[in-house]
């Protein structure tokens, strides 16, 4: 994974879905880790994997108090985090964290676990869980309401890339030597006109009609410059869904192993859904056998 997390963190977003929640996650994500944190002793010792800027720390504590420790791989923005309360500790991995054994009541994740190896991310999290200690674990899920449509994004993203980008730099380049023969245009409309309603919208996410549309409607541009900003947010945008992807597929392999070890028991799946009955999120939570181990 390369650093687009600092960089995203770095803007001050609280939440992973940037404007879409300003303050922090509302529905039924807030009322499911409002009630968890309800359900823990007062005082609990919180590990958060993933913790972005902390979003899921202020949602536990804003109904409960407890000691609570935040992790991500990526930097953690201090300025947003400084207001939560909360450790927060930036550039350490699930799989190898700096606790000591046994430190923890409980271990929580949201939409981050899954996005670790899962082998090494799970033996860790059983080493610095207390005896009969408490995990808590909201994944992602190939079909949820957010995953599928990002798939598609995905799909087209990479349709942009393998056919048209070339014709795309080709367009560019006539621009640049102001010269524009249709060959390309033609091409490039028809790659966009061959998407119909629903992937329609998913090409569009890629931003692609947009660009082709402000580099053949305006003059004063500087084409090389644009051209390399949007190749370059194209392939971020590549990466980030591929790793959403890869992350929802990992669910079944992280809940497959807490299933089928001795590790825990008590194991329980729900499905997390909103109001129109779309999955969110998969919850997945246990408790841990002692002695296993150590
Ligand atoms: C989708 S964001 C979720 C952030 C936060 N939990 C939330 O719900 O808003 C995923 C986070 O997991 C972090 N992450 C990915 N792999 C990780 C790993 N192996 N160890 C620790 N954090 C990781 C990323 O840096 C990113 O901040």
């Amino acid at each position: 994974m390369n650093n687009h997390w600092s960089e995203y963190w770095k803007q001050g977003h609280i939440t992973s879905f940037g404007d879409a929640f300003k303050m922090n996650y509302q529905g039924e994500i807030k009322a499911l880790w409002q009630h968890f944190s309800r359900s823990l002793d007062e005082h609990s010792k919180v590990l958060d994997i993933g913790t972005g800027n902390g979003a899921v720390i202020e949602l536990i504590q804003a109904v409960s108090q407890h000691e609570c420790v935040g992790i991500d791989l990526a930097r953690i923005n201090d300025e947003v985090t400084k207001n939560i309360k909360g450790h927060f500790i930036s550039h350490v991995s699930a799989e190898k964290m700096p606790f000591k054994n046994a430190e923890f009541d409980t271990v929580i994740s949201q939409f981050a676990l899954e996005y670790s190896d899962v082998d090494l991310s799970l033996n860790e999290i059983y080493r610095v869980l207390k005896s009969k200690g408490k995990i808590h674990l909201v994944c992602h899920h190939e079909s949820s309401i957010i995953v599928k449509p990002n798939r598609k994004i995905l799909e087209s993203g990479l349709a942009v890339k393998e056919n048209v980008l070339t014709d795309l730099k080709a367009l560019v380049n006539e621009l640049i030597n102001n010269k524009s023969s249709n060959l390309y245009k033609e091409k490039i409309e028809q790659f966009i006109s061959s998407f119909q309603s629903l992937e329609k919208v998913s090409l569009e996410a890629t931003n692609f009609p947009a660009f082709y549309q402000f580099i053949t409607e305006n003059k004063n541009v500087d084409f090389e410059q644009a051209y390399k900003l949007f190749e370059s947010e194209l392939e971020l945008l590549l990466l980030r869904l591929n790793e959403l992807k890869q992350a929802a597929e990992n669910t079944e392999k992280l809940l497959h192993k807490i299933r089928n070890t001795q590790y825990y028991s008590e194991v329980v799946v729900t499905d997390l859904r909103d109001s129109s009955n779309g999955l969110i999120a998969v919850v997945i939570s246990a408790e841990k056998c002692s002695g296993v181990l150590n």
